[in-house]
């Protein structure tokens, strides 16, 4: 019996090493931004604090990858979050959005938020400032209600 156990803790070791040779490739990361919400729309500081601390490793080309981000089996699900939340909502390409898209993704944000949704639970466990407290939700959401009303379909 014990036998087996050790057996079994020698093959997951070595699957462990041998899938580190498999990382898989990180999205590329960009600190040059011209189409950056920040530069097009108001972002007041406290809304600015929020999205760069819980959002921005998902959704802007700024991501910040933790070191265990290149440790697999952790980044493959770092690199398909990242790639996946991008995809969805990139606020580093938000100048290249349509005025209709803008004004959807900002009542996607109200409701991810309003239901807990974003950011995901999975980061919230490394990622303790990734919490949102209910003052913060509503300053994300009355932020966004604002910027909506900006935008004329
Ligand atoms: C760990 C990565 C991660 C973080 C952090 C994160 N998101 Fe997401 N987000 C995703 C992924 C992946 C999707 C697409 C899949 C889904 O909807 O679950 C998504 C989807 C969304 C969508 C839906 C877009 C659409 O049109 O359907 C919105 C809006 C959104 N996120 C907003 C936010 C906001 C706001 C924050 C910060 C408060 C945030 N997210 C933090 C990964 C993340």
């Amino acid at each position: 019996m014990k036998k087996w156990i050790k057996r079994i803790a020698y093959f997951l070791l070595l699957g462990l090493i041998i899938i580190q040779f498999f990382p898989g490739e990180k999205p590329a990361v960009s600190a040059d931004n011209p189409g950056d919400i920040h530069n097009e729309v108001l972002v007041n500081p406290e809304v600015s604090g929020i999205l760069k601390a819980a959002c921005y490793d998902c959704h802007s080309n700024e991501t910040n990858y933790p070191w265990y981000a290149s440790v697999a089996p952790v980044s493959w699900l770092v690199i398909h979050d990242t790639n996946e939340g991008r995809d969805e909502l990139n606020f580093s390409e938000w100048a290249t959005y349509s005025a209709k898209r803008k004004h959807h993704k900002l009542e996607e944000v109200i409701e991810m938020v309003e239901e807990g949704e974003m950011p995901l639970a999975v980061y919230n466990i490394t990622h303790p400032e990734g919490r949102l407290t209910d003052a913060q939700i509503e300053a994300l959401i009355s932020w966004a209600k604002a910027r909506m009303e900006e935008i004329t379909l």
